[in-house]
């Protein structure tokens, strides 16, 4: 561990103008100096630095802090690398913390595998390029798969050749330690003790950490042997922790930092073919999900994964089910479906250079509308389907970290399945409590109690389906609603909320009781000129109708300073769109009232049919079709647009 004394030394040492410098051409600008943004390409400068204050601010991606700061977000380095590269740089010893003996042995034990895997990394290089064996059987492999010497001297490519000990002859040659040789896994000790090369007659592929240094080893068949892996993986060591390392991130660092976008592909030879159609910012998960510490990776270059994945059916639902994960690490995922069969390698050298990046660039699209298109697609006009697939998005959107981005998809999703927003933001509140609620029975935390049962309220209120009948009640509570919070709000010329509410609906009978009890109770005072506010209606009300006015009192709207903490759900401001809400409430209550009449209406006709009461089903079919109308123009007033 770096001692404090060394970090403090660092930080006094450090002139954050002379730091950046080294990265980013900074102009004088009066006390201060701007530069482009090194986080984005931009043309006008928005990346300052304040001397003064010992900080950078970068307009462009919002990224700012101190000189540590700056290198941590440049470098993508940790804090404790960053401060060694300070120290370096500023020639400051770095003292370690007095810790254990076990702590230091540790530390060398480290040291020396690293050194170790640098040795065969060379080794295996050596092979390719000077042995007949590697030249013969490696290279020219590679070479046949269109990899040029550029790409392969980048990834420091190499091969293992075919016999049972040549790498563990030539270390002991050099005189490295025979049990670190096993620590590293590049040598294996079978049940007798005998220990043989783990790579043998294989090309070899590096695994490199963040500073460039290599780590473990991807090893690839050659020919089509049967019962053999097609790769063979360096074993977890002290240093290598698969779940923390990404392929390619060594390389790709920079550029995706500068495009802010980072690529995803599976295989080692996807992320190879991309950099040589110059898309370098692009990293393998190795074929399988990331985990939460590869997330935590890229996040530190940019925000943006781009998931690009095989065509076909099984490979389109293997791939959904790992994009959730990148979700919630709080990244913005896009996806590009490449043709059917084809990975990136595949695909890049089969359309050349221009035509892929033209491919990426038209075929891009944001990751939830992706899916939402894939489900509606499946689900057609099954009602059922179409409710599962509801789900299944809203799922997706509930693991968004920010509730700012979830409600825009929320909108966006709401579009694209022509599907109302409150149905939606139902079913991620519903969602989203449920989630808190698994969280704390996991880590139990003090919630008040009045809250909790503000959440229960909110739960059992949330309509569980798309029922046309679950819709009418959603929109008289929410009618109600906006009578209790903003009934003498003015909502056009002279119009306060309730007269406009109360005119609009005036040939709608409300179904619920309570909900009806306090729409007469409002229709009554109005007439006298009056209007009621909670005080009165609680006074006057029954018992029901008190429970539901404390209810929509405390409604998530209402609670919304506690549900944005909380919660981080996000409503924008009411009283702003309070007129289009009036409106739309009206025509969406309408809107359900038609299709709950509707529905009542086909059993009708049923009912008609089958007692053979013909006058009846002529009327029955008659009035169908006013209804229809009307639910068509509802719809299109709503910019619904109505399937059936
Ligand atoms: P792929 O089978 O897609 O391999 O596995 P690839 O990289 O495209 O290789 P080529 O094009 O056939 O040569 C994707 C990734 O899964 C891991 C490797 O990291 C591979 O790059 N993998 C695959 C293994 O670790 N072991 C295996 O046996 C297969
Ligand atoms: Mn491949």
């Amino acid at each position: 561990m770096i001692s404090r004394e060394t970090i403090d030394e660092v930080k006094n040492r450090v002139d954050i103008v002379d730091v950046i410098s080294d990265f980013v051409s900074l102009k004088r600008s009066g006390q201060n100096y701007k530069a482009l943004s090194p986080f984005n390409n931009e043309k006008t400068p928005s990346f300052f630095v304040v001397p003064a204050k010992g900080i950078f601010k970068d307009f462009s991606s919002g990224k700012g802090g101190d000189a540590i700061t700056f290198i941590m977000e440049h470098e993508g380095m940790s804090y404790l690398e960053a401060i060694r590269f300070l120290a370096k740089k500023y020639g400051v010893e770095i003292k370690e913390e007095a810790g254990s003996e076990e702590a230091r042995e540790q530390q060398s034990e480290r040291d020396g595998l690293y050194i170790l895997m640098n040795f065969a990394k060379d080794y295996y290089r050596h092979n390719l390029f000077e042995t007949e064996e590697g030249k013969g059987i490696g290279l020219s492999y590679f070479r046949e798969r269109g990899f040029n010497d550029r790409t392969i001297q980048k990834f420091e490519l190499g091969y293992a050749l075919d016999g049972w000990s040549n790498l563990m002859d030539e270390a002991i040659k050099k005189n490295y330690n025979k049990e670190l040789l096993e620590k590293t896994g590049l040598v294996v000790k079978n049940e007798e003790g005998r220990m043989y090369d783990r790579f043998r007659g294989r090309v070899i592929f590096p695994v490199h950490n963040l500073s460039g240094k290599v780590i473990a080893f991807g090893a690839r068949m050659m020919g089509k042997e049967k019962n053999q892996p097609k790769y063979i993986n360096s074993p977890e060591t002290d240093i290598y922790h698969k779940s923390h390392v990404l392929y390619g991130l060594f390389q790709g660092k920079n550029a995706i930092r500068q495009r802010d976008t980072c690529y995803l592909v599976e295989g080692y030879t996807d992320v190879l073919s991309m950099h040589q159609s110059d898309v370098e910012n692009v990293v393998a998960s190795s074929g399988t999900a990331l985990t939460e510490d590869q997330i935590k990776l890229i996040r530190r270059f940019t925000e943006n994964v781009t998931v690009l994945f095989d065509g076909d059916a099984a490979g389109i639902k293997a791939a959904l089910r790992g994009i959730d994960l990148i979700l919630k690490g709080g990244l913005n995922v896009r996806v590009v479906l490449l043709p059917d069969g084809e990975d990136p390698d595949s695909y890049s050298r089969k359309v050349g250079t221009t035509e892929f990046h033209k491919y990426l660039a038209t075929k891009t699209q944001d990751f939830i509308s992706f899916k939402a298109g894939l489900y509606a697609a499946e689900a057609g006009n099954d009602p059922i389907r179409k409710a599962e697939s509801i789900k299944e998005i809203v799922n997706s959107i509930a693991l968004i970290p920010d509730p700012v981005k979830r409600s825009v998809y929320l909108q966006e999703t709401s579009h694209q399945l022509k599907i109302g927003e409150p149905v939606l933001l139902a079913e991620l509140n519903k969602l989203l409590v449920q989630e808190r609620r698994k969280r704390e029975r996991e880590a139990p935390t003090q919630v008040p109690p009045e809250f909790d049962s503000a959440l229960e309220q909110v739960q059992d209120t949330t309509p569980q389906t798309v029922d046309p009948r679950d819709m009418v009640y959603y929109q008289e509570r929410e009618t109600i609603r906006l009578l209790m919070n903003y009934a003498n709000h003015v909502v056009d010329e002279d119009h306060r909320l309730v007269g406009f509410l109360l005119h609009e609906l005036e040939d709608v009978e409300f179904s619920n009781p309570v909900f009806r009890e306090i729409h007469d109770q409002f229709a009554e005072q109005l007439k006298k000129g009056q209007v009621p506010d909670s005080r009165y209606l609680l006074d006057q009300g029954s018992p029901e109708v008190k429970k539901a006015i404390t209810d929509l009192m405390t409604d998530r709207y209402e609670t919304s300073p506690h549900w944005k903490e909380k919660y981080q759900i996000f409503f924008p401001d009411e009283e702003e769109i309070l007129k289009d809400m009036a409106l739309t409430n009206v025509l969406r209550f309408k809107f359900r009232v038609v299709q709950k009449m509707i529905e009542e209406n086909l059993s009708k006709l049923r009912v008609a049919e089958q007692k053979g009461d013909w006058p009846g089903v002529e009327k029955c079919l008659e009035q169908q079709e006013g209804l229809k109308t009307a639910e068509r123009d509802l719809a299109s007033m709503l910019g619904i647009v109505v399937a059936r």
